[in-house]
């Protein structure tokens, strides 16, 4: 499995975001593009970063019922991303219906993630507003399974559940971790952080890592020591 960074894009516009890209001569970091990015530029905005050369994970997160979600992945497989992700809360027949959407005619598709509880909401929200009053850990847990369940390839998690989900799900389960920072950087609005050197050591699969890169002096540098950290 290729351990990779992925680099968040989290930019308002193209203009924005090719800026970013324009400063990366030798590498092609593998993106992530958000709704924020999606929705401000549609999905040219994926064919021309995947003409670029680099790789893609289009985190829009869908969720609605199987049918809709289905036919959704549809359109998305023919953007030819690499990644893509839905929430696991949308139940195993929405997961199962999202990869029949996702495959293509020759039997390839995307890697198909699932967002188990969001890392914003928690335990206390949880059982407040959603009314799962189990410990979120082990909310995450069948979440995860539910998703291996339904075959997907694995789900967004902290970096801190990733050694779990792994125990849990098989190490060919794929976990990506958000929530990644410098030991000398700045957390921002992060709470439950680790360094790419930890989230190797622990056995995350891929990093995805946005402002200690996109808002770095030297981006290319940062991206790099990323690099040398988690994959090298
Ligand atoms: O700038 P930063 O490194 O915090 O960016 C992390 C990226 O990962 C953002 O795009 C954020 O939306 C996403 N993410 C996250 N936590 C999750 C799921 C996604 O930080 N649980």
């Amino acid at each position: 499995m290729g351990k990779d960074v992925i680099v968040a894009c989290d930019f308002a516009t193209k203009d924005m975001v090719f800026d970013f890209l324009n400063l990366f001569k030798e590498e092609k970091p593998f993106v992530k593009i958000g709704m924020e990015l999606f929705y401000a530029e549609g999905p040219e905005i994926v064919r021309e970063i995947k003409k670029r050369g680099h790789k893609i994970f289009l985190d829009l997160k869908l969720h609605d019922i199987p049918n809709t979600v289905k036919k959704s992945m549809s359109v998305l497989r023919n953007l030819d991303v690499d990644m893509t992700n839905l929430h696991a809360s949308g139940t195993i027949p929405m997961m199962e219906a999202a990869l029949e959407g996702l495959t293509r005619e020759d039997g390839t598709r995307p890697i198909l993630i699932a967002v188990t509880q969001l890392t914003s909401t928690s335990e206390e929200v949880m059982k407040s507003d959603l009314l799962i009053n189990e410990p979120i850990d082990k909310v995450v847990m069948h979440y995860a399974e539910n998703a291996k369940k339904a075959g997907l390839d694995g789900v967004v998690c902290s970096p801190l559940e990733a050694e779990k989900v792994h125990n849990v799900c098989g190490n060919n389960f794929i976990t990506v971790t958000p929530g990644v920072r410098f030991a000398d950087g700045d957390k921002g609005d992060q709470v439950r952080v680790m360094t790419p050197e930890q989230a190797k050591k622990i056995g995350s699969d891929y990093i995805v890592v946005g402002r200690p890169i996109t808002a770095a002096n030297d981006p290319v540098a940062a991206y790099r020591r990323c690099v040398a950290e988690f994959v090298d």
